[in-house]
């Protein structure tokens, strides 16, 4: 008989079982719930809820049980629909009726919402780890790279010249701020809902304190309804996650077009790219190409939640059982991303002179000559429209500015002259740029000292 089963008068019909069981997906929260069930008989015990004898009981047995499914001796049954209820059918087997008395005061809602909290605490800490080490791969490079010069883009059009450091440690910032924003969510998850119940708390005298410093919650949750209704958490993820693959899609998307032969910025390792089964040639850097598509897995994942939370009365509601599978497709997805992005970037080759070269093109130098007019006083939208009109000239003529005649330069004003010729360089013109988060070399490498700093406090 099912541990519900007292009011039932038949079975379920087998489709049935199939269609409500989560214990193929929620097995993994096995060693979460016995740490919950730990807790929860250790505090019936303390509180003389059972006796002593009985908490030490389920105590043994629960360990055992965690033991056989740490060395792949448990077959889980659908039968048992969860694994709340595997791992309490499996109690009950192994010490008989005393193992009744676990779920005195708690419910399969509490229970669930306590599991995925410990399993999230978990799993955050670990997507910061991996947030953390690919910042580390960013600053290594940034640092190696703190004079190669770039062309940089707007509507991926040639803008203004900036280094491969400065590029790399914008994508630093966008991770440290994904950190930032797990962190944050941590302070969220930090709360022990078991006390619950179903929704209505309990009649024993429970130490919910006591069960928090056991499983190392900082807090107890506040509202019993809202202690099982609540996702927040899950969804809280669910949004790092798609702007930590937003980011990392944005950043394949840039691999993916410098490695193709018209950039030719960079060169994937081998064992970060893949070939074709007719074209001999090719060599395509898949790896980036699936970040770039598993985003979209993600984003799915937090719609689904966002969606299946968005018309559910209080308090739980089996709808929300579909909250496990999005979020752990979420962390898998996640976590294989940044596990394959570190190695994939740190073993890029970089073609330097092509960067710089590529820089030279475009009147990527335009800016510079109308800073030139505008530090000798030119007001700035004028100086603006006499290069502009030097542009069309120069496209006319085929010519890039630093062809041009000094007389070709004074016709179009005579505030030019021949320092023209140097302040246009783009070494020059990156170096220029010294204002505090800008691309000059010593601005990047205080940057890059500051980011150390930053990293650590964050991690
Ligand atoms: N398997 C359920 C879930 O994942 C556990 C909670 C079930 N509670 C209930 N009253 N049916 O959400």
């Amino acid at each position: 008989m099912k541990l519900w089963g007292g009011r039932f008068a038949k079975n379920n019909d087998e489709l049935m079982e199939d269609f409500h069981s989560s214990i193929t997906f929620d097995k993994r929260l096995y060693r979460e719930d016995i740490a919950g069930s730990l807790a929860h008989s250790a505090m019936l015990a303390k509180q003389g809820i059972i006796s002593e004898e009985e908490g030490n009981a389920i105590r043994a047995g629960l360990q055992s049980i965690l033991k056989d499914i740490d060395e792949g001796h448990v077959e889980f049954d659908i039968k048992a629909e969860d694994i709340h209820m595997n791992v309490e059918t499996m109690l009950i087997e192994r010490i008989g009726d005393v193992g009744k008395k676990l779920h005195t005061g708690r419910s399969r809602n509490d229970q669930v919402a306590l599991d995925i909290r410990l399993y999230m605490k978990r799993e955050t800490d670990e997507v910061i780890a991996l947030l953390a080490d690919l910042n580390e791969t960013l600053i290594t490079m940034a640092e190696q790279h703190r004079e190669t010069v770039m062309p940089g883009y707007t509507h991926l059009q040639k803008a203004q010249p900036i280094t491969f450091a400065h590029h790399l440690m914008a994508y630093f910032e966008m991770f440290l701020r994904d950190m930032g924003r797990l962190q944050d969510s941590k302070k969220r998850l930090d709360s022990m809902v078991l006390g619950s119940g179903a929704l209505a708390g309990t009649v024993f005298p429970l130490d919910r304190n006591f069960v928090a410093e056991q499983l190392g919650f900082g807090e107890i949750s506040h509202n019993s309804l809202d202690g099982v209704s609540d996702r927040d958490f899950a969804l809280e993820f669910l949004a790092a996650a798609s702007t930590i693959m937003m980011h990392l899609s944005r950043f394949s998307e840039e691999i993916i077009f410098w490695s193709s032969g018209e950039f030719g910025f960079i060169t994937l390792d081998d064992g970060y790219s893949t070939g074709s089964s007719i074209m001999p040639q090719k060599k395509n850097p898949d790896a980036a190409e699936l970040v770039r598509g598993k985003t979209g897995r993600v984003y799915g994942d937090l719609m689904a939640l966002l969606t299946v939370m968005k018309g559910i009365p209080l308090a739980y509601n089996k709808d929300m059982q579909e909250d496990k599978e999005a979020l752990f497709d979420a962390v898998d997805t996640v976590k294989k991303c940044l596990m394959i992005f570190k190695p994939m970037v740190a073993t890029l080759t970089i073609h330097e002179e092509r960067m710089r070269n590529d820089a030279e093109g475009g009147f990527i130098n335009a800016t510079d000559a109308a800073d030139y007019l505008a530090e000798r006083g030119v007001p700035f939208r004028e100086a603006h429209a006499v290069v502009g009109s030097l542009i069309l000239h120069c496209e006319k003529e085929g010519k890039a500015l630093k062809d041009l005649t000094i007389e070709e330069w004074k016709a179009f004003s005579p505030v030019f002259s021949e320092d023209i010729y140097d302040f246009v360089t783009i070494e020059k013109s990156v170096q220029r740029r010294q204002v505090p988060g800008g691309p000059a070399p010593q601005r990047v490498q205080e940057a890059i000292a500051a980011a150390k700093q930053r990293l650590e406090a964050m991690k």
